[in-house]
């Protein structure tokens, strides 16, 4: 079995890849091709913003994003301790300062009550400039858009949305990667829109930031090609992942249903048994992970090794929260600081989820987690 099964899914789109593929290779135009300007325009259109730019992963959206927001050194960053470590790591390298802040019990999405006491708490010491707040759509569900875009009016803050997890999902009717003064995402293979090596994307619908981050994106180029402006980096998106992206797009939303009714199916069958995953009336979930809480560590372990028994692959997002680190000790953080996360991080663990698993694997999945408990 499969905790993320690709190959299925090739099966589907073999034909339509490789001719798409095939086009590339005829027109010899690897980089910003065609495929690069069809995919940015379908992908402005699926999130409903004016601009979509493409680029070569999840965490240089994020850093090329951050770039062109003009981080400073001593600038902060409000980011939720339960996510992948790029969506902090990106705070870094684009010059600026995370301060980690806890997520919600039910959600496991950024609270906007501790968020709101971060930034206090980031003023009254007066070390960092509040700048920005970074939610992240964790797991595929969209953060509590409406509460923290409150807190950011109220502080003159951007909002940057880390939809790396969460594209192709929607809060209150609009589509996650819409969110923010710009949001990012990531086209990673195992994503629920992936690509066949690593891209992704920067959506915005400021024009002047959608300059910025274009110019950004490929050395800081000015008017003239090789009058550098700025300093950027080379973020760009192969056409051959555009090609394999433009094939998958026309499946995804399809895909977003099936996943969905996958989650469903999982609920049903193990509500009442674990804490099972809470979905907000409003909002439509990717299913990036479908993701369980177990009573402590060690019921988790009695189930992964349950389930390992049976070949079932299994994972657990994130055993560490970003603030307990190694490599941000330096912030200074302590275990008790941010406890939902650290609670979370004890307990959670990941079940095979892709629009593809079978009707008989699931039952092999909850009824080896029943016979476990
Ligand atoms: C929440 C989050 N942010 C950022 C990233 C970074 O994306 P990438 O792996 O494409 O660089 C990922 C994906 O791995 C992620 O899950």
């Amino acid at each position: 079995m499969q905790f993320i099964d690709l190959r299925t899914q090739f099966e589907r789109i073999e034909d339509d890849v490789r001719a798409r593929i095939d086009a590339v290779l005829q027109s010899q135009q690897f980089i910003m091709g065609p495929p690069v300007i069809e995919l940015e325009e379908r992908l402005a259109a699926f999130a409903g913003v004016r601009h979509a730019l493409s680029c070569s992963s999840g965490t240089d959206a994020l850093v090329i994003a951050l770039m062109a927001l003009g981080l400073e050194k001593d600038d902060a960053v409000f980011v939720p301790a339960f996510t992948f470590f790029a969506s902090a790591e990106s705070v870094t390298l684009a010059g600026g300062t995370p301060v980690f802040v806890d997520v919600d019990p039910v959600t496991f999405n950024l609270s906007p009550s501790s968020l709101g006491r971060a930034v206090d708490d980031t003023l009254a010491a007066g070390r960092l400039r509040p700048r920005g707040i970074m939610p992240v759509d964790l797991f595929g569900q969209p953060a509590d858009y409406r509460a923290i875009e409150e807190v950011a009016r109220a502080h003159g803050l951007f909002v940057i949305e880390d939809a790396a997890q969460g594209f192709g999902g929607s809060y209150h009717g609009r589509t996650a990667g819409s969110f923010g003064t710009v949001a990012a995402t990531s086209f990673f293979p195992a994503k629920p829109l992936g690509c066949y090596g690593d891209g992704g994307a920067i959506f915005t619908d400021d024009d002047d930031l959608a300059a910025l981050i274009a110019s950004v994106r490929v050395h800081g180029q000015g008017a003239d090609k090789y009058d550098n402006v700025r300093i950027g980096l080379n973020g760009r998106l192969d056409s051959l992942q555009a090609a394999v992206l433009l094939s998958k797009l026309d499946l995804f939303e399809q895909e977003i249903a099936e996943r969905n009714r996958i989650a469903a199916a999982y609920t049903h069958e193990l509500e009442g048994l674990l804490v099972t995953p809470t979905v907000p009336d409003g909002l439509v979930s990717t299913w990036a992970q479908y993701t369980l809480l177990a009573k402590d560590a060690d019921e988790r372990s009695r189930i992964l090794a349950a389930l390992k028994d049976k070949g079932v692959p299994t994972a657990v997002y994130y055993t560490t929260p970003l603030h307990l680190s190694t490599a941000y000790a330096a912030l200074g953080y302590h275990e008790g600081d941010l406890p939902v996360c650290e609670d979370l991080s004890r307990r959670a663990f990941s079940l095979p989820m892709h629009p593809y698993l079978s009707e008989t694997d699931l039952v092999l999945i909850t009824q080896t987690i029943r016979e476990c408990l």
